[in-house]
């Protein structure tokens, strides 16, 4: 009996700690700006970007777009010298203007970084199945080291997927290969391209790079869970075989 009731003090103390544990990561997963989880700085490059907080308006100055992302632009190009070159090229949000428009079914939204980068999202709302995409990225760059401005388009993507009043979450890094010499790198970002409610965004779609991270934690929790309930189990069985005991003498 004694030993019974010390097992499941020692079960529901580890399971609290976890749970407290497991609800102070929880509460950070809802609460942005921490570094993306598994995504260690690259070696090389420009490190990891800083997160910029853009949106585009209507024609009366509401707020109808909001993107918070951090962005790294991956580009390959000709040099002044004539060399294929693959440049990697942190937005700095601090030196970055954002502006754009947002019709029915089409939203843009446009980054102007100084006079040498230009970045164009397009996206779309299919008002039958009420949900949108980003269907196009393009740019403009103009960098010292180039031989010609540098520019890249399709119209044809399928990305950050969202439905008509959610907005679209992804903290991890994510890859949106635009054309075969440009990519874009991802990192917290948080996107609403339609039906704001106010200047706030709406609940929250979790892309699936975020939802492998909770994979662990999750499965871990479960184990502790079914270790509790044995527990208890036993001690439940244990009391009534000690009930039925009593009874009898
Ligand atoms: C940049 O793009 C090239 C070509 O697609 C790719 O091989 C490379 O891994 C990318 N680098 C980064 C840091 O995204
Ligand atoms: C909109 O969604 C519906 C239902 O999923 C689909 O049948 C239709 O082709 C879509 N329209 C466009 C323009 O993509
Ligand atoms: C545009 O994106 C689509 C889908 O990712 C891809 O199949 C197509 O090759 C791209 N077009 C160009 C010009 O890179």
């Amino acid at each position: 009996m004694a030993q019974i009731g010390m097992a499941l003090y020692v079960g529901l103390t580890v399971s609290l700690v976890f749970v407290t544990i497991l609800h102070q990561s929880s509460a950070d997963f809802v609460s942005t700006p921490v570094p993306p989880p598994s995504t260690p700085p690259p070696q090389e490059g420009p490190g990891i970007p800083a997160q910029g907080q853009y949106r585009a308006k209507n024609e009366n100055g509401t707020v109808c777009l909001k993107a918070n992302m951090a962005l790294q632009i991956n580009i390959s190009f000709n040099s002044a010298e004539n060399k294929t070159v693959q440049n990697i090229v942190n937005l700095n949000p601090n030196e970055t203007s954002s502006s754009g428009s947002c019709g029915k079914e089409s939203a843009t939204l446009i980054l102007k970084s100084g006079l040498k980068t230009e970045l164009t999202f397009t996206f779309t709302l299919n008002t039958t199945s009420n949900k949108y995409y980003l269907n196009g990225v393009s740019i403009l760059a103009i960098w010292a080291d180039m031989k010609e401005s540098f520019s890249a388009h399709n119209d044809s993507l399928d990305y950050l997927q969202g439905s008509l009043g959610f907005s679209y979450m992804c903290r991890s890094e994510q890859t949106l290969k635009v054309s075969s010499d440009f990519s874009l790198n991802t990192y917290l970002l948080h996107v609403q391209p339609f039906g704001l409610t106010g200047d706030s965004f709406g609940s929250v779609l979790e892309c699936m790079l975020d939802e492998d991270d909770l994979i662990i934690p999750i499965v871990v929790g479960a184990a502790l869970a079914g270790l509790v309930l044995i527990v208890l189990l036993a001690y439940l069985i244990g009391r009534k075989r000690s009930h039925v005991g009593y009874q009898t003498i």
